[in-house]
């Protein structure tokens, strides 16, 4: 019977925060390169260029390694769902091999690097199983696929899961680690002699320039490069929010009775995509995956992941609930390289359609090695034109249109704060537009307007994470308005109850 459940993810529960600096305490402020955002990409970034002989600034709104790269389900791995066929089919087998080669040197480059850390680093095998007959097609052409694609992938009737599949494809020597403690050991690598590391530092603007001046909420820093690796890009520039389509997922970790988690890291292909794996003692299955604009009840995706946990292991106690948002490109490659075409000096790394911590890893080299003068890979330039992804970026777009216009012309009804239960929020109209109110577990309400401070969609309230999320671009914010998640970096207004 479960007792409690840690709102936060397994990674996060029990590491304290790291407590890097402010920019506001930074007396040289300026830089070789400057690095914004303290996640994998990053980070990975951020080393290699302190390794070549940069002074490197990090600068992390929040804490390092506490945003995505902290919410996931730890598997580092080339084998990633279908995307060997889903990229051959859009792109040609060329383009799946060059992916292949990309996602293993982001496994093998992360393997070096996490040996100087201690962050649970383990060799695992992956998994694409079939938990269905009508998958089985799906999972032999996966296989057939990634083989071509160059991948020692082989057929493995019997993968370590308490139910029988119907076919599935393994991986060898793929990794698991414990992503937070990766994370911040790869931070306390780059700061120092010289690089520096800052936290609760949100950068509102990055104006180009020799050198660039970034614009943070403590003052400004200068560098000669800047490298955006936000996760979802902050600048409104590259059109980048027209082309990703940020998609949440969610998690689940477990404790069992008898038996134990499966060693194997799994997904299952087609259904609901069901993501299998352990840490020590605890299962962690997640899944659920929907476009951050899709209405829904996320306490009710919470526990149709516990009931499928329960279905197949003895579930002791559920321990953690956690979920997460990661964008998918509209053609399934990832984009990485400057932020504008043919412009040096300012450059991202995005869209690793939640498989970034072996992507985002080899992202960081990319980045890496365009800041020292190298090129990169020309398949993933971010300015790229693949029609086969057109279709997607219509219906992206018209989504998004949708929501822009709709949202701000849906009628909102009255409601009585008297009857606002703690933990719950109601959409007032008034003088001043949409305000969202919020009742704490104190019973103190929270007000804020809710107009995103993005591109003016409209938030809405996030039932399962006490948060007013919105549905375009895939911005957070706190029930006080302020930023959770970008893309927007300035906090909803706030407003009396
Ligand atoms: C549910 C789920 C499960 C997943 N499971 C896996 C998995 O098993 N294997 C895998 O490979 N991938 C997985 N992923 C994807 C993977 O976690 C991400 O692709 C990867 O962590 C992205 O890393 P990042 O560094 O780009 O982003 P992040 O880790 O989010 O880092 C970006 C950082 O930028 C900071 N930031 C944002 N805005 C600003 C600003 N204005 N100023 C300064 N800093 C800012 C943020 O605070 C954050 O720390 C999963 C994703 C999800 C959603
Ligand atoms: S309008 Fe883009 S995230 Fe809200």
């Amino acid at each position: 019977m479960q007792t409690t459940t840690a709102r936060q993810s397994l990674w996060l529960d029990g590491v304290a925060p790291t407590s890097f600096p402010t920019c506001a305490e930074v007396t040289d402020t300026g830089f070789d390169a400057a690095v914004v955002g303290g996640g994998i990409t990053g980070l990975t970034a951020a080393l290699l260029l302190k390794r070549a002989g940069l002074r490197v600034a990090v600068i992390e709104a929040d804490r390092v390694g506490r945003g995505v790269t902290g919410n996931n389900t730890a598997k580092v791995t080339a084998l990633q769902s279908t995307v060997y066929s889903d990229l051959e089919r859009q792109h040609g087998q060329e383009a799946a091999a060059a992916y292949a080669k990309a996602s293993t040197a982001g496994v093998d480059l992360l393997a070096e690097l996490a040996e100087g850390i201690d962050c649970g680093f383990e060799r695992r095998p992956a998994h694409t199983v079939a938990m269905r007959p009508e998958d089985v097609e799906t999972v032999e052409g996966e296989l057939a696929a990634a083989v071509r694609a160059g991948l020692p992938a082989v057929s493995d009737p019997a993968p370590d899961l308490p139910f029988p599949v119907h076919a599935a494809v393994r991986l060898d020597d793929q990794v698991r680690i414990h992503p937070l403690s990766y994370a911040v050991g790869l931070a306390r690598m780059v700061d120092g002699d010289g690089c520096r590391v800052f936290e609760r530092s949100r950068v509102h603007q990055v104006r180009e320039g020799e050198p660039a001046t970034i614009r943070t909420e403590h003052g400004d820093l200068r560098a000669a490069s800047v490298i955006v690796a936000t996760h979802y890009p902050i600048l409104d520039r590259g059109l980048y929010f027209a082309r990703l389509e940020p998609t949440r997922s969610y998690c689940v970790a477990a404790t069992l009775a008898s038996g134990t988690p499966p060693t194997s890291m799994a997904i299952a292909a087609g259904g609901p995509g069901w993501s299998i794996t352990s840490a020590g003692d605890r299962l962690i299955v997640g899944g659920q995956g929907h476009h951050v604009a899709e209405r829904g009840d996320s306490a009710a995706r919470f526990l149709a992941l516990e009931a499928f946990a329960r279905e197949h292991w003895d579930v002791a106690q559920v321990t953690h609930r956690w979920s997460a948002q990661d964008p998918v490109p509209f053609d399934r490659l990832p984009m990485i390289g400057t932020y504008r075409p043919g412009v040096r000096g300012l450059y991202v790394a995005t869209g690793f359609a939640k498989w970034g911590l072996s992507t985002g890893t080899f992202a960081g080299s990319q980045l890496a090695d365009l800041v020292l003068g190298r090129d990169a890979v020309d398949l993933f330039s971010p300015h790229r034109l693949s029609l086969s992804g057109l279709p997607t970026l219509a219906r992206l777009n018209a989504k998004v249109g949708v929501d822009l216009v709709t949202d701000h012309l849906a009628p909102t009804g009255t409601t009585n704060l008297d009857d606002l239960a703690p933990g719950d929020a109601c959409v007032r109209r008034d003088g001043l537009g949409k305000t969202g109110v919020y009742r704490d577990a104190d019973g103190e309400l929270h007000a804020v307007g809710l107009t995103c401070t993005h591109l003016g969609c409209v938030v809405r309230f996030n039932t399962a994470e006490h948060s007013w999320d919105c549905p375009c671009h895939g911005s957070r914010f706190d029930v006080d308005g302020e930023v959770l998640e970008g893309p927007a970096t300035k906090p909803l207004e706030k407003r009396a109850p």
